[in-house]
């Protein structure tokens, strides 16, 4: 029988809180525990949060509220909840009075510290709230375990917060300010991961080329990160996630046009087509600059595959600044975009902001978007037949090789045709096909 402690770890919101449950699993794991996928059977239950809409910090309340009768069952079980949600103002002692079964509240800035949490609620069998509220908490980074979820894709942090304050959202708030990650610290766990057999290393930030901008890149800029990594020795893609349009300067084409190590994929949120919402919001860019930016990154890197986030329905936005982002996206060509309804944010500027819109506009907006960016995204991929393209093969099932694009579309090739695929190897094909939302592909 199997004795051992059980964790389960619920992750929300994007790949920063994916990466930074890895490291509590590593916390975990270091002291003896296993994880696994029933929260049922689970000894320590964490809730890794997200606020970036209303949306998900409902989804949470209501998953949490869930463990009650969990926990009324086995006393012993520890509930631990963290990240961005709890990082907001008061949120932590709100937390605690809806739920008072929760047993650790602590904040996304220090999760280094989970297993002193941990030992401190063992020694006490007492509530612990460790939520440092202070912005410019720098984590010691580079020191935590990290229980990778996967063997071929690996997340490497190189700047935490952001200095941008896009009204609208409140990340700034409980992220705090930009500190980037010393650069030696990031050749070194990417050395490390390339040495271990990962194959796709992504560059995490809540605005990557920002990273240098600060005192902690030590003068190394964004496009020396990227141009530097890439000359690493082995078999290996350099992807990074997210840029800001405003700093998305020429150096970082170059470098990203001239090294084949370095994905031509690029996620670059615009969120708006229209200059008084962008204003509004203040991106920083206008919608002009945008398309510029996007015109250079085509010319320079041939076959680019783009794609971005969207709100709609931002206060004040009209039917006419709608069909902007309509426009912005048509002229763009997406193979993807995440397209939101705007959703009021406490503490952000844009909460205050007078001429809210409808939630059915919102809904509107939303749904008519969605179905112009899911033919562009079509077309996109069908145009991808008769090209040569790089894949990495990730997975084998009963009848074909799961293998994907740099922008990760899977692109199936066939066993029975090819059946000396292997696996966890990069290869180039043709894409015959594109049908039922897969590529077809052939080695070459
Ligand atoms: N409402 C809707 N979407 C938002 N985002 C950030 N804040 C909000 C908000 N208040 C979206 C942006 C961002 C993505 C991660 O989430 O598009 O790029
Ligand atoms: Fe939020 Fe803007 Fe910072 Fe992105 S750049 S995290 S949208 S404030």
């Amino acid at each position: 029988m199997d004795n051992s402690k059980k964790f389960y770890i619920a992750t929300y919101g994007c790949q920063m809180n994916v990466h930074e449950s890895e490291k509590l699993a590593g916390v975990l794991i270091d002291r003896g525990y296993t994880q696994i996928d029933d929260e049922t059977k689970a000894d320590i239950i964490v809730f890794n949060t997200c606020c970036i809409r209303e949306s998900a910090e409902q989804k949470i309340m209501g998953n949490i509220g869930a463990v009650k009768p969990l926990k009324k069952l086995r006393k012993d079980i520890v509930v631990a909840v963290c990240g961005c949600m709890t990082q907001q103002t008061n949120m932590a002692i709100q937390l605690r009075q809806k739920f008072p079964f929760i047993d650790i509240i602590f904040g996304a800035n220090n999760i280094e510290y989970f297993g002193d949490y941990l030992d401190t609620y063992f020694g006490q069998r007492k509530f612990q709230n460790s939520v440092v509220y202070n912005k410019d908490y720098m984590e010691k980074g580079g020191n935590l375990t990290i229980t990778r979820d996967n063997k071929l894709h690996a997340y490497v942090n190189i700047i935490y917060g952001c200095n941008n304050f896009c009204t609208y959202c409140i990340v700034p708030y409980v992220r705090g300010r930009e500190r980037s990650r010393d650069p030696e610290e990031i050749y070194k766990e990417v050395k490390n991961l390339i040495a271990m057999g990962y194959k796709v290393i992504t560059l995490l930030g809540q605005n990557v080329n920002s990273y240098g901008l600060d005192e902690g890149g030590k003068g190394v800029t964004f496009a020396k990160l990227l141009d530097t990594i890439a000359h690493f020795e082995g078999d290996f893609e350099l992807r990074f996630m997210s840029p800001h349009p405003k700093d998305f300067n020429d150096e970082v084409i170059e470098v990203i046009a001239k090294n084949d190590k370095i994905s031509k994929y690029i996620h670059m949120p615009a969120q708006s087509g229209s200059n008084k919402i962008l204003k509004a919001m203040n991106r920083n860019y206008t919608r002009e600059k945008y398309l510029y930016i996007v015109d250079k990154i085509k010319a320079k890197i041939p076959n680019i595959i783009l794609s971005t986030d969207i709100i709609v329905g931002f206060p004040n936005e009209s039917e006419q600044d709608f069909q902007d982002t309509v426009d912005l996206i048509k002229r763009v060509r997406y193979a993807n975009a995440f397209i939101f309804i705007f959703s009021k944010r406490k503490g952000t500027v844009a909460e205050k902001m007078e001429n809210q819109i409808p939630l059915e506009v919102k809904r509107k907006r939303i749904h008519e978007l969605l179905e112009i960016e899911h033919k562009i995204s079509e077309q996109v991929f069908t145009n991808m037949v008769g090209q040569t393209t790089r894949v990495l093969v990730e997975e084998e099932r009963t009848t074909f090789f799961v293998t994907k694009t740099q922008c990760g579309k899977v692109a199936r090739i066939m066993k029975k045709e090819y059946p000396d695929v292997k696996l966890g190897t990069f290869m180039n094909v043709e894409i015959l096909d594109y049908t039922g939302g897969n590529l077809i592909a052939k080695p070459c």
